[in-house]
């Protein structure tokens, strides 16, 4: 079993892109700079910006963190991210999701400007990696493809099979990795809350990608050897095995699952830091198509 570890990779991600923030420095250029807003209290999305945030000062991005109470107007959220959309020191805006109820989280996505999405949600940048233009890739799907390529994982012809039809991980994978392209070229089945016999579906499979937010979800009885496991989940499970008396586990139930497997990436330690630094490549991205005309 060879485990995909995103940790190692991230870092190595990481170094490459401080060392291009350092040239930029080192020409009189000013960074890049991410901007996050957070509304409301939710405890793991709080967790998600400032482990953003941490990685932003690691590789020398400026950043800042707006922040909304609970409940924050529509019209003010809107407003604000327009203004952003219009200000020349600032490269990527995301908007951290879920929003509260009364938030239209579509027409926020949509109030963001496409050039500056980094998270790759707006429908325009979804519509270009559908065709397989060049956009901002949504990060998790951006790090798997990522850690896929790095490991030198075969995906062509494979059977792969996606759990979870999210609009952040699931279909755009999905999407992904059915694409004709030297990295990701599989055979791809989406299966989700309404499909029947998952485990038929889960036996047949090359490459499982997990992403339901359902904890130890997939079993090793469940998948047949050789299997290659992409675990997206981030599920906080009481523990006697930490301090804390909690600790995170995946949708895989990792530690039976790895025996059979050719490839698994660790929860946490896998998609989880691959989600962050490709958040950190499209900002750079971002920078570099923005001023392009300036440097
Ligand atoms: N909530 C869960 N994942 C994400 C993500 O990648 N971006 C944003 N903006 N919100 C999320």
């Amino acid at each position: 079993m060879i485990l995909l570890d995103g940790k190692i990779l991230s870092k190595k991600i990481k170094l490459e892109l401080s060392n291009e923030v350092n040239e930029i420095i080192s020409l009189g250029q000013r960074k890049p700079h991410l901007v996050a807003i957070l509304v409301g209290d939710n405890p793991a999305s709080r967790t998600y910006v400032s482990a953003k945030e941490k990685a932003c000062n690691e590789v020398g991005f400026d950043s800042t963190i707006i922040q909304y109470e609970n409940n924050v107007p529509q019209e003010d959220l809107i407003k604000k991210i327009l203004e952003i959309n219009l200000d020349v020191n600032i490269d990527g805006l995301i908007v951290q999701l879920p929003l509260p109820k009364h938030i239209d989280e579509h027409l926020v996505i949509h109030s963001i400007s496409h050039k500056k999405d980094v998270d790759g949600f707006h429908p325009i940048n979804l519509g270009k990696m559908m065709l397989g233009l060049p956009t901002f890739l949504p990060a998790t799907p951006f790090g798997i493809i990522t850690l896929l390529k790095e490991y030198g994982v075969n995906t062509i012809g494979k059977n792969c099979l996606v759990l979870g039809r999210s609009n952040i991980v699931g279909s755009p994978i999905s999407i992904l990795m059915s694409r004709n392209t030297k990295f990701a070229n599989a055979t791809v089945t989406l299966a989700h809350s309404k499909t029947k016999n998952i485990k038929n579906l889960t036996m047949n499979a090359d490459i499982i990608i997990v992403a339901l937010g359902k904890e130890r979800f997939l079993k090793s009885d469940m998948v047949k050897k050789g299997v290659v496991i992409i675990d997206v989940g981030i599920n906080r499970i009481k523990s006697d095995r930490t301090r804390s008396g909690w600790r995170l586990v995946g949708d895989v139930d990792y530690d039976n699952v790895k025996n059979k497997a050719s490839f698994i990436t660790p929860v946490p330690g896998g998609v989880g830091p691959m989600t962050i630094v490709s958040l950190m490549k499209n900002t750079l991205i971002s920078y570099k198509s923005l001023n392009k005309n300036k440097n």
